[in-house]
């Protein structure tokens, strides 16, 4: 290397959700310029940055358990070593982790990771933490440096960040602030450049991604359906997704576009979180179980062969044996694909965590392995189902074997079958062989009866 900038080694760890991984990649990119590179080993780590989550109480102990081994890290490098705390730990505990964690030198949220360079400087000349965790009323994004890293065949991209639902178990309103969408042109530059950097499939996100709404260059109002349908346009970008919606915020047009628009994958993240009206109501949620039945409907009647993915949550204060069995009515009723389910447990500052009928641990564990043995029913079932059906694959790199390719079905299963490293990148056509309980088995090109209505490769 020519570069006269010492190389310095950057390690993040990242918990939670699909955004705080996007949200990594921005920060390794932002710290680039400075001359960090990244690693995986502790040991070589100048900086490490933990990319926390705050959604359920075990994400914040682990975060302190971590902290107590980077203190050891730390040590033994005669204290060269930057610690920061980011994410929606940091965004709601900060004073708390700088008094646990005295040795932690930055602590940011989610709405400053453009400042990290600065913070970075700060922080050396600092007797303590330099602290970060307002929300400015400037667009992160818009300082944030563009990635240019060589890009995987599947990419996120953040088109709206925050939520005003105020779930009352839920912290996310708290910890990521309010709702706010990325503008049209900057999503589609973005877009553009993640697939000339060699993406296939985008992952749109948002904590409430659904209710992402903008000026389309036509001047009109646009929603989450008419985004879709621009990105779409893209050549060379097979497939769209996007994560995570609120049921309230599915309109008529997304629906349709998931019937319209071949790139948007036939796969839907709608987390419904508990099948008792009167619970929905406790949450806050704004819809009644009939009314998630209904919307399911519409769907599937726009995409027969859409699946579904959701969160559950057993045991929130005031759920009986009577609600936990209409939540496992409801999930029979729906049929899963994919879920992800929790035990409730009280975050600090929501509503729920004062209400009264708090639920003893043992019948939340109860109602959390039934709901489990259910969802897992349902997922082997789904895995099963696609057996014998010849599936457009989005072929994503090498598999764990030798002579092994990866890829992922339009229902986002993964699938492993015997191909060239060349494939990589390309939508081909996998026979599948087997369904196993979290992935697919299939043969490259054998034809069968049931095809999906993907736009092949281009
Ligand atoms: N307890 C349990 N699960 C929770 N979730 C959010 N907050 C809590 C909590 N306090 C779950 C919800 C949400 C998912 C990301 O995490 O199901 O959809
Ligand atoms: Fe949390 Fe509810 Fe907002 Fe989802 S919709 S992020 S569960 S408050």
């Amino acid at each position: 290397m020519t570069d006269a900038t010492p190389r310095k080694r950057l390690l993040i760890r990242t918990w939670g959700c699909q955004m705080n991984v996007y949200d990594s990649t921005r920060m390794a990119d932002v710290l680039a310029p400075l001359g960090y590179a990244p690693t995986e080993q502790v040991e070589e780590a100048d900086m490490v940055i933990l990319n926390t989550c705050h959604i359920r109480e075990k994400a914040t102990e682990k975060v302190f358990s971590d902290l107590g081994r980077l203190r050891e890290a730390k040590r033994e490098r005669g204290g060269d070593m930057v610690i920061a705390v980011a994410g929606c730990v940091a965004q709601a505990e900060g004073a708390e982790i700088t008094a646990r964690a005295p040795w932690v030198d930055i602590v940011l949220g989610p709405q400053s990771y453009h400042r990290l360079p600065e913070m970075v400087a700060r922080a050396s000349r600092a007797a303590g933490a330099v602290i970060e965790t307002d929300f400015p009323a400037e667009d992160k994004f818009d300082h944030l440096p563009e990635t240019a890293a060589p890009q995987g065949v599947t990419a996120f991209l953040t088109v709206q960040e925050g939520c005003d639902k105020f779930c009352s178990f839920c912290v996310v309103p708290y910890t990521r602030g309010s709702e706010y969408s990325r503008p049209v042109a900057k999503i589609v530059a973005e877009a553009e450049r993640l697939v000339s950097l060699g993406a296939r499939e985008l992952t749109l996100l948002g904590q409430n991604v659904n209710a992402w709404h903008g000026e389309g260059p036509d001047g009109r109002p646009w929603t989450l359906g008419r985004l879709v349908r621009q990105l779409a346009e893209i050549p060379r970008l097979a497939r769209i997704r996007y994560t995570t919606s609120h049921p309230r915020d599915m309109d008529a047009d997304l629906i349709a576009a998931h019937g319209d628009t071949p790139a948007l994958m036939p796969f839907l993240h709608l987390p419904v979180q508990s099948g008792s009206d009167r619970i929905l109501k406790a949450m806050n949620r704004g819809h009644t179980a009939d009314d998630y039945r209904r919307l399911v409907e519409r769907l599937r009647a726009a995409r027969p062969d859409l699946a579904l993915s959701t969160d559950i949550i057993a045991g929130h204060p005031g759920e009986t044996d009577a609600d936990h069995g209409a939540t496992v009515a409801l999930i029979r009723d729906v049929g899963f694909a994919q879920a992800f389910s929790f035990k409730y447990s009280a975050r600090p500052g929501t509503p729920a965590a004062t209400m009264a009928g708090q639920v003893d641990e043992a019948t939340k564990d109860a109602r959390l392995a039934e709901i489990q043995a259910l969802l897992r029913d349902q997922q082997a079932a789904f895995n099963r189902s696609r057996a014998g059906m010849l599936a457009e694959v989005l072929v994503t790199g090498p598999g764990r074997h030798p002579g092994q390719m990866a890829g992922r079905t339009p229902w986002l299963n993964p699938v492993h079958f015997d191909g060239p490293a060349s494939l990589t990148g390309q939508v081909v056509r996998v026979a599948i062989t087997a369904g196993h309980p979290n992935s697919l088995s299939g043969v490259i090109g054998t034809p069968s009866h049931a095809t999906t209505r993907e736009r092949p490769a281009a």
